[in-house]
């Protein structure tokens, strides 16, 4: 008998969003809540608020997350867990928050802590997506190498999209954030994975990024623009939990594990190149478009851009990213982002062999080669 394949489309977390999302946190009154955050976001406005809307939670701090949390620090977040047990969590900050909150809470469950009552993710960026997918990246300052831990215990209960938590984001992260968020949407649709559901999400989350991104950029207070490119950035990490990376991806958590560029400048780096790479010659030499080219093509028209025909499609949508680029004043090469020619030069064939072993680098469209990563990464120098 053949066998057949099933496939899902998981939608787990329950999003709030809009300006008064943070009442949502009312849901944890009466439970004993706690709070992974960095130092820095314990004194802001915005904890008052969060600390207002659980006066009747107890709550405890812990607040040693750092950029890029390594695994002394969610050991020490696993300790402050195993001391207190709560039994609800509660993750507030960016990627490094969120990612540190999820590791802990998977160990925390593996050691028989309850933590049953409720896991929130309250982001401060738009960019990750990592408050809707079952991913967290940990980092071994011993080795460098970026560990990827992969759970449904790690994917939240309840995520909090209120724009306020990202007003104050400046505007180099808006840019690095919102440009990881477009680099999501666009390896989604051409992702291994792909599939009609994450597609309308890619699709939807780049339409919006066209229109706010730039717009949260240059006025972090317009809020209209911050809440829509909010949802863009969860969009878009929906369609890629259930679609897949690729080597935008897999090559930029390899660049990132040895150069300290922020993860969405390194990707807005990467992108056309990739795009030109997955398109291939045939889409933009003479012949027929390959089915990435045409995903490309299409993806192109999704947002408004036109030309004479698909293989321009192509090339427009990488105009565009270049473009969006410019407007929010982010480097286009390896040296412009502060990073020494020849250091990276000279470990190429090391990032480009580590970019191999990536788990994004296995859902790009087109299989590619550590002699080919080699070369997109010599084109970004
Ligand atoms: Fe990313």
């Amino acid at each position: 008998m053949e066998v057949q394949t099933v496939h899902r489309f998981q939608l787990t977390t329950t999003l709030c969003y809009g300006p008064e999302a943070l009442a949502e946190l009312t849901g944890l009154s009466g439970h004993k809540v706690l709070i992974v955050t960095d130092g820095f976001m314990v004194s802001t406005p915005l904890m008052d608020r969060v600390r207002e809307r659980l006066a009747d939670a107890t709550i405890e701090f812990f607040d040693q997350v750092q950029p890029n949390p390594d695994i002394e620090t969610v050991a020490a977040g696993l300790r402050a867990c195993l001391t207190f047990e709560p039994d609800a969590l509660l993750a507030i900050g960016g990627g490094s928050a969120i990612d540190t909150a999820k590791a802990v809470r998977k160990m925390g469950l593996e050691q028989g802590r309850r933590l049953t009552d409720g896991f929130y993710i309250l982001p401060t960026t738009s960019g990750t997506g990592s408050e809707v997918s079952s991913y967290a990246v940990v980092t071994d300052n011993k080795t460098h190498a970026k560990l990827p831990l992969e759970s449904r215990d790690m994917v939240a209960d309840v995520a909090i999209l209120d724009p306020e938590a990202v007003r104050t984001a400046p505007p180099k992260l808006t840019a690095d954030s919102g440009m990881d968020a477009i680099s999501h949407a666009i390896e989604a649709y051409v992702g291994k994975g792909h599939n009609d559901f994450s597609d309308a999400l890619a699709e939807k989350s780049l339409r919006l990024a066209n229109q706010y991104l730039v717009r949260s950029f240059k006025d972090g207070n317009d809020m209209q623009a911050r809440e829509h490119q909010h949802t863009a950035a969860t969009m878009a990490g929906i369609a890629f939990e259930n679609a897949a990376l690729g080597i935008v991806h897999g090559l930029s958590h390899s660049i990132g594990g040895t150069f300290h560029v922020a993860h969405g400048r390194l990707n807005g780096i990467l992108l056309p190149h990739v795009i030109e790479f997955n398109a291939g010659e045939l889409g933009f030499g003479p012949g027929a478009l390959t089915a990435t080219a045409e995903r490309y093509a299409a993806l192109a028209t999704a947002i408004g851009l036109t030309a004479a025909n698909q293989r321009n499609l192509v090339l427009a949508l990488c105009e565009w990213i270049k473009k969006v680029r410019h407007e929010m004043e982010m480097p286009t090469t390896i040296t412009e982002a502060g990073v020494d020619r020849s250091e990276f030069k000279s470990r190429i064939p090391e990032i480009a062999h580590k970019a191999t072993g990536d788990y994004c680098t296995a859902g790009n469209p087109v299989p590619a080669t550590q002699k080919q990563l080699a070369a997109i990464l010599t084109a970004i120098i």
